[in-house]
């Protein structure tokens, strides 16, 4: 064994920069951070060789008074706390005091920096946390710090460098996650002299939705929710994307606590279980979206990077967040403005809304609303299923159940289809039937096409949910209880929340140290592997502080009593039937896609379809 020995500055500040500056990007993070922290209103970032040659970040901040200049470079020296209070109560980006020392000791550092309180600049300079130099410089008011050959004295590091384009990449996505999260500030990025990105400050909710635009792409803004809502001391507002705007990969996800860009278990759990119901399998959602909440019930010290928190409250925020983008998204009906998946042009705003403006376009209008007003009530054969299912809920007769002879599809949407204010209905009136799959419907617009099965099965799947609400969980008795082998842990998880376990239809009891018994579980569970199903719940109690697991298998099976209870294709429909169906859209939650997340409806404008006949070039 070597003897023990104290490392010199030089390395400790090396090691510390292992850990925070992976890449150019993570240098142009942290100065940006500490840019945002000044105060700035304008930050400008200039890139040579993808940040491998220069980073140079100039600010309009606070900047830094001639004698703190070493002090920012030293580690463990900050401005920004002083004690563990200040620690716990902490609301700017920065607070390790090490970003710089680390950045600076390996590769050339460069920062110049001019508070208001003094008539010059100065300029400090260190080569791998060495032969540290100091003098008068000009400049304005701020600090601009360059950043040159970085790791040029960790060969190791180097060699990890991507190509050019690829860390650059990596530094415009951090700029415009930045970007995003900083509405009010200017940014400008620049690669090997050429201008690559310029966001300017946003004013109002328009120019902010622009900035958004810019990062997510114009597809992400047509079809997209804004939402803000506050309670319990938590505060959601941002956008998120429809489902019908879901990706392949998770690229746009942006979620800001507190201004912070963070990745975290407890929130991506949540807004995917939120999404869980109407997103395609392996799709992913996008949404920009800002979590505020007392800086005390979050702890950002947990990663050295500061990627990741830690709430005190887990619970509390996984529920607000889930209830909040559940509720959101649920209101993606069909026809709505929000939701209306665009036929032939990427552009969604040429989806106009259908207000009576447009309706003498058409002569037939008036005649087929006359025909609305009249039709019979659409009846389809979907008895059977639905029978089942009242039977395991143990309502003979449920009136929420799909019977439309029972349901007046007049009753509840004649607020937007009144004849006397002369509205048409968003989904407008049908007017054909296409190969026995898609219904086509005339409405102010243009024309509708609806995928008729796919919508008639959202349909059916949102009364059955409803009608397992109205009427609770019908459980079943088990005549030879189920023995489980459990932890300690799991086991006493049951017997906290035994309630918890009720309210979802099962009976279950601790039965020794490491074992339960269950007794009695619910009907619709009928088939699966309970066992496991609890197991997996106890899992979710104890991460999570909550499960949804058994609902959503409970949602799989009558998904697939929907599927299987809905229009079958190639079955004729008469336009009353038709029209019936687009009613039912307008007002069913999520019905602006199926149960699996694909869209049950496309709006082909007047405009897409005269571009289709080049009409009017
Ligand atoms: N652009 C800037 N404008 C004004 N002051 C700055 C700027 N950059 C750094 N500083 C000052 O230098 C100090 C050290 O910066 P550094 O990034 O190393 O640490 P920090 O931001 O305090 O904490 P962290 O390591 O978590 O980023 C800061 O606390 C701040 O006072
Ligand atoms: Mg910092």
């Amino acid at each position: 064994m070597s003897r023990i020995r104290q490392l010199s500055p030089e390395l400790i500040n090396q090691i510390a920069a292992g850990e925070v500056i992976e890449r150019p990007a993570s240098v142009v993070k942290e100065l940006v951070e500490n840019s945002v922290d000044a105060g700035s209103t304008r930050i400008e970032i200039e890139i040579e060789d993808g940040g491998a040659r220069l980073i140079r970040v100039r600010d309009n901040g606070s900047g830094i008074a001639v004698d703190e200049l070493p002090l920012a470079v030293t580690s463990h020296a900050t401005s920004k706390i002083g004690s563990l209070d200040d620690l716990e109560n902490v609301l700017t980006l920065g607070f390790r005091g090490e970003a710089l020392p680390s950045i600076a000791s390996v590769a050339r550092f460069a920062m110049s920096s001019r508070p208001a309180s003094q008539d010059a600049g100065w300029r400090l300079e260190i080569e791998g946390g060495r032969n540290q130099t100091q003098q008068p410089a000009q400049h304005p008011i701020g600090t601009t710090i360059e950043v040159r050959d970085l790791f040029y004295n960790v060969p190791a590091r180097r060699k990890f460098l991507r190509a050019e384009r690829t860390e650059f990449g990596h530094i415009d996505e951090l700029v415009k996650s930045m970007a995003l999260a900083r509405m009010d500030i200017e940014f400008r990025l620049s690669h090997n002299g050429k201008p690559v990105r310029l966001l300017r400050p946003t004013i109002d909710e328009n120019s902010a939705l622009q900035r958004v635009g810019e990062v997510c792409g114009d597809i992400f803004i047509g079809q997209s929710l804004h939402l803000d809502h506050a309670a319990a001391g938590l505060h959601l507002s941002g956008w998120v994307g429809l489902p019908t705007a879901s990706r392949s990969q998770a690229d746009q996800q942006f979620f800001y606590v507190n201004g912070r860009l963070v990745r975290d278990r407890v929130l991506a759990h949540a807004v995917r279980q939120a999404y869980a119901d109407v997103l395609y399998h392996g799709r992913h959602a996008a949404f920009v979206l800002y979590l505020e909440l007392d800086p005390t019930m979050v702890d950002v010290n947990v990663h050295p990077a500061k990627s990741e928190v830690r709430f005190r409250e887990g619970r509390l925020v996984h529920d607000f967040l889930y209830r909040t983008l559940h509720a959101a998204l649920a209101d993606t009906r069909a026809g709505s403005v929000s939701s209306a998946p665009t036929g032939l042009a990427a552009a969604p705003s040429s989806f106009a809304p259908s207000n009576g403006a447009q309706a003498s376009t058409s002569t037939a209008w008036s005649a087929q609303r006359a025909d609305w007003r009249t039709q019979s009530p659409l009846t389809l054969g979907v008895r059977e299923p639905l029978a089942e299912y009242a039977l395991l809920l143990g309502t003979e007769q449920n009136s929420a159940i799909v019977d439309y002879a029972q349901i007046s599809t007049m009753q509840h949407s004649s607020s937007t289809m009144d004849e006397g204010d002369g509205s048409i209905p968003p989904l407008g009136f049908a007017v054909a039937q296409l190969h026995g799959i898609y219904v086509l419907a005339q409405n102010a617009a243009g024309l509708i096409v609806v995928d008729m099965h796919a919508a008639h099965e959202r349909i059916t799947y949102e009364k059955l949910k409803a009608a397992r609400e109205n009427d609770g969980i019908r459980a079943q008795i088990l005549l030879v209880p189920l023995t489980l082998a459990v932890s300690e842990r799991e086991a006493a998880c049951v017997e906290e929340q035994a309630e918890r376990f009720v309210e979802l239809g099962f009976e279950i009891r601790r039965s020794g140290p490491q074992s339960l018994v269950i007794r009695r579980y619910p009907v619709l569970l009928e088939g699966a592997d309970v066992g496991s199903l609890v197991r997996d719940v106890i899992a979710d109690l104890i991460t999570h502080g909550s499960s949804r697991r058994l609902e959503e298998v409970q949602n799989e099976v009558i998904s697939t009593m929907a599927c299987h209870g809905s229009i079958r294709a190639n079955r004729r429909l008469n336009l009353p039937e038709m029209n019936a169906l687009l009613r039912e859209m307008e007002v069913t939650e999520r019905s602006g896609q199926c149960n699996h997340g694909r869209p049950t409806w496309v709006q082909l404008s007047i405009a897409e379809l005269d571009r289709l006949f080049l009409r009017g070039r």
